[in-house]
């Protein structure tokens, strides 16, 4: 098979040498990248840089090889077009069909989805112009990453970083595989928990769990690109920042339950695949807990943690709010994860077996999504996007 043909895009903004990080991702896997930098991205980065990597010419005007017609040429054969960085005069730009040079006519040759991954301060993304500009790019189909939250150039920080190449590049693969699909949670805005709850016991030690918060992450992910607002609650996690997702870092359970209500207030939808602590150290020892020659330890006493799926199933914050839980079970797990549906008070269940060697820590699963309406969905052994993918189609039938 012939191998996907991608057009890079990178507009000039400081952010441009992370485009080479993409374009490595890239080629690495397989795809035949032809790098089309503007005038201003070749002051930040060298075209010897682009083509060392790419193993393709650059070029940046109209007028190089022209006996190619490479203004019309380049668009056409491509099955990705992303842009990275885009800076806000490429959205102006892209948004009302300017074409002066290269990648500005590629753009309006393409026939094949397009992704624009922006980066600037935050002030430019704010500005109404190019809110405006953005909306047009997705009202005609264009995947608009949304920038992420952090340091800008200079001591800035704020909303406008280019995100993480590795998850630019987790967009443009998605959308090469499944084209760009419908939107469908568009306007919609979800909450999604990951990780494990560390519940300290002393300054140095706590009580957690094994989650990796993988499966939280891919299901931030996909809705994202599904067109949802998405807040990711995550917990003890060390895993990219999904782009486009609104993360908020927490602890202990106490911590998760605050963040996944106030989030909650105003949501579409709640899934909570973060593993839970259910007990937590009734004292919490402000120094270290030393030992003590010829004493035996104290023992460790755990009152209970709030059930936060259970709280947000009862209180529904919204009419119609579709709550989502996760049970990792051992056991009996088509019988225990019924009982739970039906103890949580959820709509949807996501139930998988987790033993020592499974589930955890891993890019792949297997479950069962069973739902308070009887209905019961295996989703085969896979990536946990596509377990997301499944739990999303489950959101979106129940919200109507
Ligand atoms: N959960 C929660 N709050 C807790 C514990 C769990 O919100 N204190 C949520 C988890 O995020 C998950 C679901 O409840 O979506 C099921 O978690 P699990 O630990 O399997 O449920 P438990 O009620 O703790 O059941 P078990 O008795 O099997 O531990």
């Amino acid at each position: 098979m012939d191998k996907p043909r991608v057009v890079l895009g990178v507009s000039g903004g400081i952010a441009a040498y992370k485009a080479c990080e993409l374009l490595r991702r890239f080629t690495e896997s397989g795809h035949d990248v032809r790098v089309v930098p503007t005038a201003s991205a070749l002051r930040f980065v060298g075209a010897a840089t682009f083509s060392a990597l790419s193993g393709n010419p650059v070029a940046t005007e109209v007028w190089d090889s022209v006996h190619e017609v490479p203004h019309v040429r380049i668009g056409q054969h491509a099955d990705l077009v992303v842009v990275a960085p885009a800076t806000a005069d490429m959205l102006a730009k892209a948004a009302h069909g300017l074409a002066d040079d290269l990648l500005t006519n590629t753009l309006l040759t393409a026939r094949c989805p397009v992704v624009f991954a922006p980066a600037m301060h935050t002030e430019m993304w704010e500005h109404p112009a190019t809110q405006e500009n953005v909306a047009t790019l997705r009202r005609r189909g264009a995947v608009v990453v949304e920038p992420a939250v952090g340091r800008l150039t200079g001591v800035d920080t704020g909303k406008g970083r280019l995100p993480d190449p590795g998850e630019i590049f987790e967009v443009c693969r998605r959308v090469l595989a499944r084209g760009v699909r419908e939107p469908d949670l568009r306007g919609r805005h979800v909450v999604v928990s990951a990780g494990g709850t560390r519940e300290p016991l002393d300054p140095v030690r706590f009580l957690g769990n094994r989650s990796s918060g993988k499966q939280g992450y891919a299901l931030a992910r996909t809705a994202a690109a599904r067109g949802a607002r998405v807040t990711l609650i995550a917990a003890n996690t060390h895993l990219p920042d999904p782009a486009g997702v609104d993360l908020v870092r927490v602890g202990t359970a106490v911590q998760l339950r605050e963040a996944v209500l106030k989030a909650a207030a105003d949501a579409d939808a709640v899934v909570m695949a973060a593993a839970v602590a259910d007990f937590r150290p009734a004292a919490y020892a402000t120094g270290k807990i030393k030992k003590k020659d010829g004493q035996e330890p104290e023992p460790v006493v755990l009152v209970r943690n709030p059930d936060i799926l259970a709280e947000v199933s009862a209180e529904r914050a919204r009419a119609g709010q579709v709550i989502v839980g996760f049970a990792a079970e051992t056991d009996d797990v088509l019988a225990n994860g019924r009982a739970k549906l039906a103890r949580k008070g959820c709509d949807l269940l996501v139930v998988n077996e987790v033993g020592e060697r499974k589930t955890f820590g891993s890019e792949e699963n297997e479950a069962v999504v069973l739902g308070a309406d009887g209905s019961e969905n295996p989703v085969p052994h896979g990536p946990k996007e596509a377990l997301a993918d499944v739990v999303w189609d489950l959101v979106v039938d129940r919200l109507g």
